[in-house]
């Protein structure tokens, strides 16, 4: 499976996912949204083509999402996988690539949808915190749960300690989700819940 991997940032995500050679997975390219970010050049480091598509080149979301579009259609890919992307998408762009886009979000959804999440999670006292890799759909961080993980919140975490516990999660459950994808196991039921076959 040909698969397009998008960053805005550091790519520790991305990296997790090449690092993890997971067998049937190609990594086509790694694309960003910003010429800065420093995942770009542990991609090209590892032979894996690059591209950037500046958001600030372009007078509209619309049109950011349709050079956006253009640029991972050139590359066919099976899958595009949101690592560390940090812009909003607009419908048409998530509609284009229904069922087989992904993203990482650094809280346990349905609970802090949005930015910021490991502070907003301290504020509220929560005990437990985490990670969900889901299908995206058109409303922010809202698509089919594929995978979580679960983290403790300990007495004196600051966000950063917390931001930490959880990322080392992350570079666990997103290889899994995505060789579970490369692997055809999962599927979306009728209620709009991911279903993960047994491995055949
Ligand atoms: C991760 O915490 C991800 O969940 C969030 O932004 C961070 C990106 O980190 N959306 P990286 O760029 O993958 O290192």
């Amino acid at each position: 499976k040909n698969i397009v991997i998008l960053i805005s940032g550091r790519g520790s995500n991305m990296e997790a996912i090449v690092r993890a050679q997971i067998p049937g997975a190609r990594i086509a390219a790694v694309i960003s949204n910003r010429p800065d970010a420093g995942g770009l050049a542990f991609a090209a480091s590892h032979g894996i083509p690059t591209r950037v598509v500046d958001h600030k080149a372009y007078p509209s979301r619309e049109a950011f999402d349709a050079a956006l579009a253009d640029s991972i259609d050139a590359l066919a890919p099976d899958l595009v996988v949101l690592a560390g992307f940090m812009r909003v998408l607009t419908d048409g762009f998530v509609n284009r690539y229904n069922g087989r886009l992904l993203n990482i979000h650094p809280s346990l959804l349905p609970s802090f949808p949005g930015l910021h999440t490991h502070q907003r999670a301290l504020e509220a006292g929560v005990r437990v915190h985490g990670t969900t890799v889901h299908f995206v759909t058109p409303t922010l961080d809202c698509g089919p749960i594929v995978i979580q993980a679960v983290v403790p919140v300990l007495p004196g975490d600051d966000e950063d300690a917390l931001a930490a516990r959880v990322l080392v999660q992350e570079h666990r459950i997103y290889p899994q989700a995505v060789s579970w994808f490369v692997a055809d196991r999962l599927s979306i039921d009728a209620a709009g819940r991911v279903d993960v076959r047994a491995e055949s």
